[in-house]
Protein backbone atom coordinates (compact mmCIF):
# COMPACT_ATOMS: atom_id res chain seq x y z
CA UNK A 1 0.00 0.00 0.00
CA UNK A 2 1.24 3.07 -1.07
CA UNK A 3 1.78 6.11 2.31
CA UNK A 4 1.68 9.66 0.04
CA UNK A 5 1.53 11.66 3.40
CA UNK A 6 5.03 11.09 3.71
CA UNK A 7 6.89 13.91 2.78
CA UNK A 8 10.61 14.79 2.90
CA UNK A 9 12.63 17.23 5.00
CA UNK A 10 14.64 19.65 3.58
CA UNK A 11 16.67 22.24 5.26
CA UNK A 12 20.09 22.84 6.89
CA UNK A 13 19.53 21.40 9.90
CA UNK A 14 18.00 18.40 8.50
CA UNK A 15 20.61 16.63 7.68
CA UNK A 16 20.09 13.26 5.46
CA UNK A 17 22.36 9.95 5.04
CA UNK A 18 23.88 9.84 1.68
CA UNK A 19 23.45 6.60 -0.41
CA UNK A 20 26.56 3.97 0.44
CA UNK A 21 26.85 0.73 -1.27
CA UNK A 22 27.84 -1.90 1.43
CA UNK A 23 26.71 0.42 3.90
CA UNK A 24 23.51 2.24 4.82
CA UNK A 25 21.96 -0.90 5.46
CA UNK A 26 18.78 -0.58 7.88
CA UNK A 27 21.01 -0.67 10.96
CA UNK A 28 23.39 1.58 10.17
CA UNK A 29 20.52 3.66 9.13
CA UNK A 30 18.66 3.16 12.34
CA UNK A 31 22.11 4.64 13.95
CA UNK A 32 21.73 7.51 12.21
CA UNK A 33 18.54 8.18 12.78
CA UNK A 34 19.11 8.07 16.66
CA UNK A 35 21.54 10.55 16.24
CA UNK A 36 19.66 13.16 14.28
CA UNK A 37 19.68 11.92 10.37
CA UNK A 38 16.44 13.26 9.08
CA UNK A 39 15.79 11.38 6.37
CA UNK A 40 18.25 8.17 4.81
CA UNK A 41 18.67 6.59 1.54
CA UNK A 42 18.80 2.81 0.98
CA UNK A 43 22.05 1.44 -0.77
CA UNK A 44 21.39 1.82 -4.78
CA UNK A 45 19.42 -0.96 -5.89
CA UNK A 46 19.65 -2.23 -9.10
CA UNK A 47 16.45 -1.63 -10.98
CA UNK A 48 17.15 -5.27 -12.90
CA UNK A 49 17.48 -6.87 -9.75
CA UNK A 50 14.55 -5.74 -8.74
CA UNK A 51 12.42 -7.18 -11.80
CA UNK A 52 14.56 -10.22 -12.33
CA UNK A 53 14.92 -10.88 -7.90
CA UNK A 54 18.23 -10.45 -8.32
CA UNK A 55 20.75 -11.75 -5.15
CA UNK A 56 20.61 -9.47 -2.06
CA UNK A 57 17.74 -7.01 -3.82
CA UNK A 58 15.45 -8.40 -0.43
CA UNK A 59 18.23 -7.18 1.76
CA UNK A 60 18.54 -3.85 0.49
CA UNK A 61 15.22 -2.66 0.71
CA UNK A 62 14.24 -3.99 4.52
CA UNK A 63 12.84 -1.86 6.41
CA UNK A 64 11.14 -0.77 9.49
CA UNK A 65 8.52 1.94 10.88
CA UNK A 66 11.21 3.68 12.56
CA UNK A 67 13.17 3.97 8.82
CA UNK A 68 11.40 6.92 7.68
CA UNK A 69 10.69 9.03 5.71
CA UNK A 70 13.25 6.76 3.61
CA UNK A 71 14.51 7.39 0.01
CA UNK A 72 15.04 4.05 -2.22
CA UNK A 73 17.95 4.76 -4.62
CA UNK A 74 17.36 3.05 -7.79
CA UNK A 75 20.61 2.54 -10.43
CA UNK A 76 20.46 1.39 -13.86
CA UNK A 77 20.07 2.08 -17.76
CA UNK A 78 16.99 1.09 -19.38
CA UNK A 79 13.59 2.58 -19.03
CA UNK A 80 11.31 -0.42 -19.54
CA UNK A 81 13.07 -1.99 -16.58
CA UNK A 82 12.48 0.61 -14.23
CA UNK A 83 8.39 0.50 -16.07
CA UNK A 84 8.24 -2.79 -14.66
CA UNK A 85 10.36 -2.33 -11.49
CA UNK A 86 8.53 1.08 -10.09
CA UNK A 87 5.14 -0.75 -9.26
CA UNK A 88 7.19 -3.30 -7.20
CA UNK A 89 8.36 -0.46 -4.96
CA UNK A 90 5.42 0.99 -4.90
CA UNK A 91 3.30 -1.86 -4.57
CA UNK A 92 5.45 -2.59 -1.31
CA UNK A 93 4.72 1.30 0.11
CA UNK A 94 7.59 3.14 -0.81
CA UNK A 95 7.13 6.97 -1.59
CA UNK A 96 10.42 8.35 -2.61
CA UNK A 97 13.12 7.44 -4.97
CA UNK A 98 16.03 8.63 -6.33
CA UNK A 99 17.88 7.69 -9.45
CA UNK A 100 21.81 7.12 -9.18
CA UNK A 101 24.02 9.31 -11.51
CA UNK A 102 26.51 9.58 -9.59
CA UNK A 103 28.04 6.40 -8.80
CA UNK A 104 31.60 5.91 -10.55
CA UNK A 105 32.70 2.48 -10.22
CA UNK A 106 33.57 0.75 -13.53
CA UNK A 107 30.92 -2.00 -12.63
CA UNK A 108 28.34 0.20 -12.50
CA UNK A 109 29.44 2.74 -15.53
CA UNK A 110 29.94 0.03 -17.70
CA UNK A 111 26.18 -1.18 -18.11
CA UNK A 112 25.37 3.08 -18.66
CA UNK A 113 24.72 3.50 -15.32
CA UNK A 114 25.20 5.53 -12.23
CA UNK A 115 27.34 8.66 -13.87
CA UNK A 116 27.69 7.44 -17.21
CA UNK A 117 24.01 8.25 -17.36
CA UNK A 118 25.04 11.48 -17.47
CA UNK A 119 26.87 11.44 -21.10
CA UNK A 120 23.56 10.11 -22.04
CA UNK A 121 21.15 13.10 -20.91
CA UNK A 122 17.54 11.93 -23.15
CA UNK A 123 18.02 8.32 -21.85
CA UNK A 124 18.54 9.84 -18.18
CA UNK A 125 15.32 11.91 -18.59
CA UNK A 126 13.46 9.28 -20.06
CA UNK A 127 14.09 7.24 -16.90
CA UNK A 128 13.09 10.06 -14.28
CA UNK A 129 10.30 10.08 -16.59
CA UNK A 130 9.05 6.40 -15.32
CA UNK A 131 9.63 6.95 -12.13
CA UNK A 132 7.54 10.22 -11.44
CA UNK A 133 5.20 8.93 -13.65
CA UNK A 134 4.76 6.21 -11.19
CA UNK A 135 5.78 8.02 -7.79
CA UNK A 136 3.86 11.27 -8.58
CA UNK A 137 5.56 14.77 -9.25
CA UNK A 138 8.18 15.53 -6.80
CA UNK A 139 8.80 11.89 -5.33
CA UNK A 140 11.39 11.96 -7.72
CA UNK A 141 14.99 13.13 -7.15
CA UNK A 142 18.43 12.81 -8.81
CA UNK A 143 21.75 12.17 -7.52
CA UNK A 144 24.26 13.59 -9.98
CA UNK A 145 28.00 14.68 -10.34
CA UNK A 146 28.76 17.82 -12.14
CA UNK A 147 29.27 15.79 -15.36
CA UNK A 148 31.09 12.37 -16.73
CA UNK A 149 34.08 13.94 -17.96
CA UNK A 150 35.17 18.16 -16.92
CA UNK A 151 34.49 18.60 -20.50
CA UNK A 152 30.98 17.81 -20.32
CA UNK A 153 30.01 19.57 -17.38
CA UNK A 154 26.27 19.13 -17.84
CA UNK A 155 24.50 19.33 -14.51
CA UNK A 156 23.22 22.99 -14.88
CA UNK A 157 21.44 22.03 -18.16
CA UNK A 158 20.42 18.80 -16.56
CA UNK A 159 19.33 20.28 -13.33
CA UNK A 160 16.98 22.26 -15.12
CA UNK A 161 15.62 20.03 -17.39
CA UNK A 162 14.93 17.75 -14.25
CA UNK A 163 13.00 20.89 -12.47
CA UNK A 164 10.63 21.63 -15.50
CA UNK A 165 10.05 17.43 -15.63
CA UNK A 166 9.25 17.65 -12.15
CA UNK A 167 11.84 16.37 -9.96
CA UNK A 168 11.38 17.08 -6.38
CA UNK A 169 14.68 17.22 -5.27
CA UNK A 170 18.65 17.49 -6.28
CA UNK A 171 21.41 16.27 -5.36
CA UNK A 172 25.04 17.20 -6.28
CA UNK A 173 28.41 15.34 -5.58
CA UNK A 174 30.60 18.52 -7.35
CA UNK A 175 33.38 16.01 -8.73
CA UNK A 176 33.16 14.42 -12.43
CA UNK A 177 32.25 10.88 -12.63
CA UNK A 178 35.75 10.44 -14.48
CA UNK A 179 37.64 12.14 -10.99
CA UNK A 180 35.93 9.28 -8.79
CA UNK A 181 37.10 10.45 -5.08
CA UNK A 182 39.81 12.36 -6.12
CA UNK A 183 41.27 16.32 -5.42
CA UNK A 184 38.22 18.37 -3.61
CA UNK A 185 34.44 18.69 -4.01
CA UNK A 186 32.98 22.36 -5.53
CA UNK A 187 30.95 23.15 -3.39
CA UNK A 188 30.94 26.61 -5.15
CA UNK A 189 29.22 24.53 -7.98
CA UNK A 190 26.49 23.43 -5.49
CA UNK A 191 25.85 26.85 -4.64
CA UNK A 192 25.55 27.98 -9.02
CA UNK A 193 23.07 24.80 -9.34
CA UNK A 194 21.31 25.86 -6.30
CA UNK A 195 20.25 28.95 -8.02
CA UNK A 196 19.59 27.88 -11.43
CA UNK A 197 16.32 26.05 -10.10
CA UNK A 198 13.87 26.28 -7.80
CA UNK A 199 13.71 22.72 -6.19
CA UNK A 200 15.71 22.08 -3.03
CA UNK A 201 19.97 20.94 -3.99
CA UNK A 202 21.38 18.84 -1.81
CA UNK A 203 24.94 18.90 -1.18
CA UNK A 204 27.37 15.58 -1.00
CA UNK A 205 31.31 15.59 -1.09
CA UNK A 206 34.04 15.68 1.71
CA UNK A 207 31.16 16.63 4.30
CA UNK A 208 34.26 14.87 6.93
CA UNK A 209 33.17 16.61 10.05
CA UNK A 210 29.96 18.28 10.98
CA UNK A 211 32.01 22.11 10.60
CA UNK A 212 32.64 21.37 6.87
CA UNK A 213 28.68 20.76 6.38
CA UNK A 214 28.00 24.28 7.73
CA UNK A 215 30.94 25.83 5.95
CA UNK A 216 29.23 23.61 3.07
CA UNK A 217 25.89 25.01 3.95
CA UNK A 218 26.92 28.90 4.15
CA UNK A 219 29.04 29.13 1.13
CA UNK A 220 26.87 27.35 -1.30
CA UNK A 221 23.22 28.06 -0.19
CA UNK A 222 22.28 24.43 -0.52
CA UNK A 223 19.30 23.49 1.48
CA UNK A 224 20.25 20.38 2.90
CA UNK A 225 23.69 18.48 3.14
CA UNK A 226 23.99 14.90 2.81
CA UNK A 227 26.96 13.16 5.12
CA UNK A 228 28.44 9.76 3.71
CA UNK A 229 32.00 9.48 4.66
CA UNK A 230 31.61 11.80 7.51
CA UNK A 231 28.95 9.65 9.03
CA UNK A 232 30.43 6.14 8.34
CA UNK A 233 33.67 8.00 10.97
CA UNK A 234 31.22 9.90 13.21
CA UNK A 235 27.53 8.28 12.84
CA UNK A 236 27.00 11.13 15.65
CA UNK A 237 27.84 14.08 12.64
CA UNK A 238 23.90 14.27 12.39
CA UNK A 239 23.64 15.77 15.79
CA UNK A 240 26.92 18.01 15.62
CA UNK A 241 25.58 19.95 12.91
CA UNK A 242 22.50 20.58 14.40
CA UNK A 243 24.30 21.67 17.29
CA UNK A 244 26.50 24.09 15.48
CA UNK A 245 23.42 25.88 13.56
CA UNK A 246 21.17 26.66 16.78
CA UNK A 247 24.55 28.09 17.98
CA UNK A 248 25.46 25.19 20.54
CA UNK A 249 28.61 23.79 21.21
CA UNK A 250 28.86 20.69 19.40
CA UNK A 251 29.55 17.83 21.78
CA UNK A 252 33.38 16.64 21.76
CA UNK A 253 34.01 13.67 20.01
CA UNK A 254 34.86 10.97 22.82
CA UNK A 255 35.25 7.89 23.43
CA UNK A 256 32.64 6.98 25.30
CA UNK A 257 30.40 8.31 22.90
CA UNK A 258 32.51 6.03 21.03
CA UNK A 259 31.70 3.07 22.65
CA UNK A 260 28.21 3.93 22.92
CA UNK A 261 27.83 4.50 19.39
CA UNK A 262 29.69 0.82 18.80
CA UNK A 263 27.01 -0.88 21.66
CA UNK A 264 23.66 0.35 19.84
CA UNK A 265 25.09 -0.22 16.10
CA UNK A 266 25.89 -3.63 17.44
CA UNK A 267 22.56 -4.35 19.05
CA UNK A 268 20.76 -3.09 16.03
CA UNK A 269 22.77 -5.28 13.67
CA UNK A 270 21.98 -8.26 16.03
CA UNK A 271 18.03 -7.32 16.00
CA UNK A 272 17.59 -6.47 12.33
CA UNK A 273 20.00 -8.43 10.12
CA UNK A 274 21.31 -11.33 12.88
CA UNK A 275 23.15 -13.16 9.83
CA UNK A 276 26.37 -13.52 9.39
CA UNK A 277 26.66 -11.11 7.16
CA UNK A 278 25.38 -8.54 9.41
CA UNK A 279 28.20 -9.89 11.76
CA UNK A 280 30.42 -9.62 9.29
CA UNK A 281 29.23 -5.99 8.42
CA UNK A 282 29.15 -4.42 11.48
CA UNK A 283 32.81 -5.62 12.46
CA UNK A 284 34.08 -3.85 9.52
CA UNK A 285 32.24 -0.62 11.09
CA UNK A 286 34.16 -0.39 14.43
CA UNK A 287 37.23 0.44 13.59
CA UNK A 288 36.22 3.31 11.34
CA UNK A 289 34.57 4.80 14.54
CA UNK A 290 37.73 4.69 16.51
CA UNK A 291 39.72 6.16 13.52
CA UNK A 292 41.54 9.25 15.18
CA UNK A 293 41.95 7.74 18.46
CA UNK A 294 44.70 6.24 20.35
CA UNK A 295 43.91 2.88 20.84
CA UNK A 296 42.61 1.56 17.78
CA UNK A 297 45.14 -1.22 17.06
CA UNK A 298 43.64 -2.78 20.44
CA UNK A 299 40.24 -2.66 19.24
CA UNK A 300 41.09 -4.14 15.87
CA UNK A 301 43.17 -6.54 18.39
CA UNK A 302 39.93 -6.97 19.97
CA UNK A 303 37.38 -7.45 17.04
CA UNK A 304 39.71 -10.20 15.41
CA UNK A 305 38.89 -12.61 18.41
CA UNK A 306 34.68 -11.87 18.63
CA UNK A 307 33.35 -15.02 16.54
CA UNK A 308 29.95 -14.60 17.93
CA UNK A 309 27.21 -11.55 18.74
CA UNK A 310 27.46 -11.87 22.61
CA UNK A 311 31.58 -11.70 22.27
CA UNK A 312 31.20 -8.89 20.48
CA UNK A 313 28.43 -6.96 22.68
CA UNK A 314 31.05 -7.56 25.35
CA UNK A 315 33.89 -6.16 23.50
CA UNK A 316 31.93 -2.93 23.43
CA UNK A 317 31.30 -2.97 26.94
CA UNK A 318 35.57 -3.41 27.29
CA UNK A 319 36.03 -0.24 24.49
CA UNK A 320 33.92 1.81 27.56
CA UNK A 321 36.76 0.40 29.80
CA UNK A 322 39.53 1.07 27.47
CA UNK A 323 37.87 4.31 26.40
CA UNK A 324 38.62 6.24 29.54
CA UNK A 325 42.27 6.15 28.22
CA UNK A 326 41.77 7.17 25.04
CA UNK A 327 43.10 10.93 23.88
CA UNK A 328 40.59 12.84 21.80
CA UNK A 329 41.87 13.13 18.20
CA UNK A 330 43.86 16.42 17.79
CA UNK A 331 43.07 15.37 13.64
CA UNK A 332 40.81 13.38 11.67
CA UNK A 333 42.95 12.72 8.78
CA UNK A 334 40.42 11.21 6.73
CA UNK A 335 41.31 9.20 3.90
CA UNK A 336 38.69 8.11 1.09
CA UNK A 337 37.22 4.82 1.87
CA UNK A 338 38.34 1.86 -0.37
CA UNK A 339 34.97 1.21 -1.73
CA UNK A 340 33.61 -2.52 -1.04
CA UNK A 341 33.53 -4.96 -3.74
CA UNK A 342 29.64 -4.66 -3.84
CA UNK A 343 30.20 -1.04 -4.89
C1 LIG B 1 31.57 3.30 0.31
C2 LIG B 1 30.75 4.26 -0.49
C3 LIG B 1 29.57 3.82 -1.08
C4 LIG B 1 28.79 4.71 -1.85
N1 LIG B 1 27.62 4.27 -2.40
C5 LIG B 1 26.84 5.12 -3.13
C6 LIG B 1 25.58 4.70 -3.67
O1 LIG B 1 25.14 3.55 -3.51
N2 LIG B 1 24.88 5.60 -4.39
C7 LIG B 1 25.31 6.89 -4.59
O2 LIG B 1 24.63 7.69 -5.24
N3 LIG B 1 26.48 7.32 -4.06
C8 LIG B 1 27.23 6.47 -3.34
N4 LIG B 1 28.40 6.92 -2.75
C9 LIG B 1 28.72 8.35 -2.83
C10 LIG B 1 28.26 9.08 -1.57
O3 LIG B 1 26.85 9.04 -1.41
C11 LIG B 1 28.72 10.57 -1.57
O4 LIG B 1 28.08 11.27 -2.61
C12 LIG B 1 30.22 10.69 -1.72
O5 LIG B 1 30.90 9.79 -0.84
C13 LIG B 1 30.70 12.12 -1.44
O6 LIG B 1 30.47 12.49 -0.12
P1 LIG B 1 31.65 12.49 1.01
O7 LIG B 1 32.87 13.04 0.32
O8 LIG B 1 31.12 13.40 2.10
O9 LIG B 1 31.85 11.09 1.41
C14 LIG B 1 29.19 6.05 -2.03
C15 LIG B 1 30.38 6.48 -1.43
C16 LIG B 1 31.16 5.61 -0.66
C17 LIG B 1 32.41 6.12 -0.01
Amino acid sequence: MTNNTVSLPFGPDAPWLAPLAGYSDLPFRTLCRRYGAACSETEMVSAKGLVFGGYGTERLLGTTSEDTPLVVQLFGAEPEIFERAMPILLERGFTHFDLNCGCSVRKVNKSGSGSALMTRPELLLRIVGVMLRAAGPGNVGVKMRLGFTPEDENFLDLGRRLEDLGAGWLALHPRTGKQLFGGTARWRAVGELARAVGIPVLASGDLFRAEDAARCLAESGAAGVMFARGALTDPMIFQRLKDILAGREPSARTAAGLAEAALTHIRLCRELDGTPRGFRAIRAFLPRYAKGFTGIRALRQALLTCHNWVELEAMAGSITHLAEDLAAPESLDLEPLELTQDY
